[in-house]
């Protein structure tokens, strides 16, 4: 009787249709080349792609987020916008062939730049405004292919706007954005660039993310990413940033994201490898935390697992 009640008096939820799975496209063939850093995730060429996205829709996962390897750097990030490139072909491959899976598509240009940085970069100056037409064309490309969200990850200053702009003119008002407005400068996102082989080659990434110390910033980024058209908004990292999120919640009345990063995800799965902590006790505690904090969705590496997890709890 005492666990009805305490099912009853239960203040969160963790629901699979609120878990979107990151996965990674990588131009070539019969690739399916494991993330070294993060056990469990491999990149898919769009031939191999399908295995991984029935193990989503089998798992009952109904959104991924989309991150594209191409073949070739250059300094423009070309294949970022281009109508052909990774990330159009495999949205459309997608829209063919699973009807049920909502497709968000990562836009930046970080996987596609030879310097491994999101914008366009002169003497080593990143060049803000020079960037947004890029990711404007990369996201009328996405779009266009058939992608359900735009999701901005960036951070380039107005790039909102100049998205929404660009969407609208194409036809596809209909199109949200979901905004990457308080993405802070982590260490968290090192096995990312691992799996997206996108580290900068010079410098780091401080000049456009915020400063890990600043909290009240991240409100004034969401509030001008709000302004300018997004529609939803992704807190990231997660675990250490939880304050943010909640503060996010109680501000705008908007869907937040948390975004549970590659580098919460590797440090989890090591410890898990080592016997030192219970892997399915500390995922699924950690995805309740960001639901206490106020999040409505997750993208998490976990996304399947969990799945697994909270089908069997309901059995
Ligand atoms: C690209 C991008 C990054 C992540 C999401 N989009 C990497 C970065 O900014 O360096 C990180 C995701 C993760 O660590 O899981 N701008
Ligand atoms: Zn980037």
């Amino acid at each position: 009787m005492n666990g009805i009640l305490r099912d009853m008096v239960r203040e969160n939820h963790v629901r699979v249709d609120e878990l979107i799975y990151p996965v990674f496209v990588a131009e070539g063939e019969n690739i399916c080349r494991p993330v070294k850093s993060m056990p469990g995730i491999c990149q898919y060429s769009l031939d191999r792609l399908p295995e991984e996205l029935d193990r989503t829709v089998d798992a009952g996962v109904r959104a991924v987020l989309l991150f594209g390897i191409p073949a070739h750097k250059d300094p423009k990030g070309s294949g970022a916008y281009d109508e052909d490139g990774i990330i159009p072909q495999a949205v459309r491959l997608i829209r063919e062939r699973y009807e049920d899976l909502l497709v968000i598509a990562d836009v930046c240009l970080c996987e596609y730049t030879s310097h491994g940085h999101c914008g366009l970069v002169r003497e080593g100056e990143i060049l803000n405004d020079e960037t947004l037409p890029l990711l404007a064309a990369a996201s009328v490309a996405y779009a266009r292919a058939g992608a359900d969200i735009i999701a901005p990850s960036d951070m380039m200053d107005r790039r909102v706007a100049a998205i929404r702009t660009a969407l609208d003119r194409a036809g596809f008002v209909h199109i949200p954005i979901l905004s990457y407005a308080a993405k802070f400068a982590s260490g968290y996102y090192g096995p990312f660039r691992d799996a997206a082989q996108s580290a900068p080659g010079f410098g780091d990434r401080r000049t456009y993310q915020m400063d890990p110390a600043n909290g009240r910033e991240a409100l004034r980024e969401v509030e001008q990413d709000l302004a300018e058209g997004a529609d939803m908004i992704i807190a990231k990292p997660a675990l250490a940033y939880m304050d943010v999120i909640r503060e996010i919640v109680y501000h705008y009345n908007v869907p937040v994201v948390a975004y549970n990063v590659s580098g919460e995800y590797a440090m989890v799965k090591a410890a898990a490898a080592n016997g030192w902590i219970d892997e399915r006790r500390i995922v699924m505690e950690n995805l309740l935390g960001f639901k206490r904090a106020g999040a409505g969705m997750i993208i998490t590496y976990h996304a399947l697992e969990a799945a697994g997890w909270l089908q069997e709890e309901r059995r």
